[in-house]
């Protein structure tokens, strides 16, 4: 069995206080990480506090970084730099950098690399735009983001993986791929694993589902049996509904 894996991506949200007031309320009440695991994916002059604060069942995650280690490229932050203040996850190629910041499969490639060459979890996100899943290529697209994003990385590396699915329609959109569609292309994810690597690497992968996540519809998703847990943009941001999507997960995964 796959542990369940809630993460909340709170983008460019939450100043220092806002995300103490949030640590504080969630590190006491989340489940054990044995259960699940549970992370939040703040932006970087927050990560240091909350890991300072994570506790004992939740782990903290950035939402970008650098595959250089060191250098002149003002404005960046490198794997090192996050690992060495309690970072533990890092979300990778988010539809949104791919889109407004010139992120590309081959940074991704670097990224994802250098990610587990300093022991941070990576959370590699892909999905297809409205436009490719109306034409019916969803998963000619997925195929294309796996084959460049993994490539050159070991099967024990890519089991260690996380990978979102998020559709990017759905994205902070309030369109909810349903539980079915979304099913449907983390089995396709997996399926793909498998022939690229193993059924066995395959099996080990935990894929989340991302894209207009509410408490209202997690039950739902979480109970699709190739779906292991979640990425969640705005919903994340209440410490309440972030213990919410933490206590389903466990549940619908213990059913
Ligand atoms: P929303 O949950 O706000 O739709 O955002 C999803 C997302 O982009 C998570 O990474």
């Amino acid at each position: 069995m796959r542990k369940p894996i809630i993460a909340g991506n709170w983008k460019m949200f939450k100043v220092r206080d806002e995300a103490l007031q949030f640590i504080y309320s969630v590190s006491d009440q989340a489940p054990s990480q044995e259960l699940v695991d549970s992370v939040i994916c703040a932006q970087f002059t927050v990560l240091r506090c909350l890991a300072k604060r994570q506790g004992e069942n939740i782990r903290i995650g950035a939402q970008n970084m650098h595959y250089l280690d060191e250098g002149a490229y003002t404005g960046e932050v490198s794997a090192s730099m996050l690992k060495a203040i309690g970072v533990s996850y890092v979300i990778i190629g988010h539809s949104e950098r791919r889109a407004m910041f010139n992120e590309t499969d081959k940074t991704v490639n670097l990224k994802l690399h250098k990610a587990f060459q300093q022991e941070l979890t990576p959370i590699l996100c892909i999905g297809e735009s409205l436009e490719q899943r109306e034409k019916n290529l969803t998963n000619r697209v997925l195929n294309r983001q796996l084959k460049a994003d993994l490539a050159g990385l070991t099967g024990e590396q890519v089991a260690n993986l996380v990978i979102a699915y998020e559709p990017i329609w759905a994205i902070g959109t309030g369109k909810t791929a349903t539980s079915e569609v979304a099913n449907e292309a983390c089995k396709h994810i997996r399926k793909q694993v498998a022939k690229m690597y193993s059924p066995d690497v395959a099996n080990k992968l935990r894929i989340q589902y991302g894209g207009s996540v509410k408490v209202n519809n997690i039950e739902e998703l979480m109970s699709m049996p190739h779906i292991d847990g979640a990425l969640i943009g705005g919903a994340s941001l209440k410490a309440e509904d972030f213990l919410t999507f933490l206590k389903v997960a466990v549940k619908a995964k213990s059913e």
